[in-house]
Parts: structure tokens; C-alpha cells; sequence
């Protein structure tokens, strides 16, 4: 059996579609959708990733703004262009992008961002939305998964959903977004044991540790779903995610790879939050 592949870049260019369609009417009400983005210091990967959601925006008819600082930037002063974002009305979604540099505290300035700008999902209160079912921004990595299977017609309901990894920003809302659609959810980490014994009987998986080969073929009941959030190098630097793709695949369902699976489905529902934000502050 060879999996059917979950094609995140097709995905995301319908989704993206619609959010420059629901962009354009909002802005025949003079509201323009509009993104900030924070970068503070120069984290390479960082600049690559800010850069990515900045050109989406721009793609998808999106006001978006680049804010960079220098590594060197005080707390104090982080705060206070979070608030000044918070009280501009051009700006309806605000991104800080992490890591930050080690002398901010990073949950102190997620903290600050207005719930209701919030699009990365991260802020207690959208996290305690997401706990209660509340309305409220999702965090896009999990968000994207749950997209991937709605576009394949999945039906949760019973199925038995192991999510490897507990990260606040994948794992955790990963698992309480399956749980709301009635999955049966097991949540793995690095201090489980036998994983294998957990990953056999489940339905779905989502694998989202940050490491190679987590998942291999051996450890897949067939027909499974296959979701890889890992982004990894492998040792001939080709980006790669956390399952042994070519294993997998052939035991595997519906499979997502890398690269062009999650990783374009992230920024989609950054676009979709964002644009959500507008709706909602324009009502
Ligand atoms: N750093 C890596 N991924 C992310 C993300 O999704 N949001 C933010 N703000 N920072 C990140």
C-alpha cells in the first residue's frame, strides 16, 4: 500500500484564495487586514520565517508591517511597541516571532498582546479558549493539521488520535483540537515508554518532536494518517521531518511530507487568523 499524500502547498493556495477573496470584501468596507510582525535580533531562521509570513501577507492582500530591532532591545521597550500595536487600529493580528533574546522574558510580551490581536494563539487566554471551547485564535502549526484532515474528509469521531510531542505551541493544542472534534487522544513525549505499543493501535498521528525518524514504518497501523510537524536537516542537510517518509509511506493511509506539507499550512492559518481579526474588530 502507498499512502495518499496530504499536498500542503495545494492546500494551502485554495485556502489562501479565499482569504484574499474575504480580504478584498473587507476592504470594499475600508477595512484593510492588517499583520505585524516583530522580529527582535537576528536569528537567522527567524529572519527567513518573518520574511515568509510578510511576503504571504503581501500575496494575499494583506497590510502586513516588518518591526526589527536589535538584539540589544529592552524588555521595557518590547512592552511598549507591543501596546502601541495593541491601540492601532490598522493592525489587527500581532506576531512576535521567538525565540527572543534571553534577557526578555517571552511570556511576559505574549502575555501583553491583546487577546483579540493574538493570531499566534499563544496567550493564556487564547489557550484556555481553545481548553473550554470558547471562540478564539488557535495556534496555526495544530490548526493547519486540523485542516489537512478536514481537506481529506476525515471524520474524527471514536478514532484514536496519539500526538507525539507536549510543546505548548504544537502538542498540547494538537491535542485538545482533536479531543474537541471527539477523537480518543494520547498525548506521548520524551518520557514515555514504548511508544511503538501507543502508535500501533492509533488511527492518527501526529508527530511533533523535532526529531529524525521518530516514526517509522514498523511503529504504523496500516491505513494510519500521518501528520509530520518536524522540520529537521538530515545528514546530507536536506530538510526532513520527524517520520522516515519512504517507510511510512508505504504502510501509511494519507501521509504529509516534508517540505510541503505543514510548514505551508503554518503560515496559511496565520493568514486566516489574521484575517478573522479583521472581521471580528470590523462587526
Ligand atoms: N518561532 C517559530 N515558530 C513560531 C511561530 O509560529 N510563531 C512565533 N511567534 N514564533 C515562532
Amino acid at each position: 500500500m502507498t499512502a495518499q499524500i496530504i499536498d500542503g502547498n495545494a492546500l494551502s493556495k485554495q485556502l489562501r484564495t479565499e482569504v484574499a477573496t474575504r480580504a478584498q470584501a473587507l476592504k470594499a468596507q475600508g477595512v484593510t487586514p492588517g499583520l505585524a510582525v516583530v522580529l527582535v535580533g537576528d536569528n537567522p531562521a527567524s529572519q527567513v520565517y518573518v520574511r515568509n509570513k510578510v511576503k504571504a501577507c503581501e500575496d494575499s492582500g494583506l497590510h502586513s508591517v516588518l518591526e526589527k530591532y536589535e538584539a540589544t532591545m529592552t524588555e521595557a521597550d518590547l512592552l511598549a511597541r507591543v501596546e502601541a500595536l495593541n491601540n492601532d487600529p490598522s493592525i489587527h493580528g500581532i506576531l512576535v516571532q521567538l525565540p527572543l533574546p534571553a534577557h526578555i522574558d517571552a511570556q511576559k510580551v505574549i502575555e501583553a498582546i491583546s487577546p483579540a490581536k493574538d493570531v499566534d494563539g499563544f496567550h493564556i487566554a487564547s489557550a484556555g479558549a481553545l481548553m473550554t471551547g470558547m471562540p478564539g485564535f488557535w495556534p496555526c502549526t495544530p490548526y493547519g493539521c486540523m485542516k489537512m484532515l478536514e481537506s481529506i474528509g476525515y471524520d474524527l469521531r471514536g478514532k484514536h488520535a496519539v500526538v507525539i510531542g507536549r510543546s505548548n505551541i504544537v502538542g498540547k493544542p494538537m491535542a485538545l483540537m482533536l479531543l474537541q472534534k471527539d477523537a480518543t487522544v494520547t498525548v506521548a513525549h520524551s518520557r514515555t515508554q514504548n511508544l511503538k505499543a501507543l502508535t500501533l493501535q492509533a488511527d492518527v498521528i501526529v508527530a511533533a518532536v523535532g526529531k529524525r525518524n521518530v516514526l517509522t514504518a514498523d511503529m504504523v497501523k496500516p491505513g494510519a494518517v500521518v501528520l509530520d510537524v518536524g522540520m529537521n536537516r538530515n545528514d546530507e542537510g536536506k530538510l526532513c521531518g520527524d517520520v522516515d517518509f519512504d517507510g511510512v509511506k508505504e504502510v501509511a493511509g494519507y501521509i504529509t511530507p516534508v517540505p510541503g506539507g505543514v510548514g505551508p499550512m503554518t503560515i496559511t492559518m496565520l493568514l486566516v487568523n489574521t484575517l478573522e481579526a479583521a472581521e471580528r474588530a470590523s462587526k
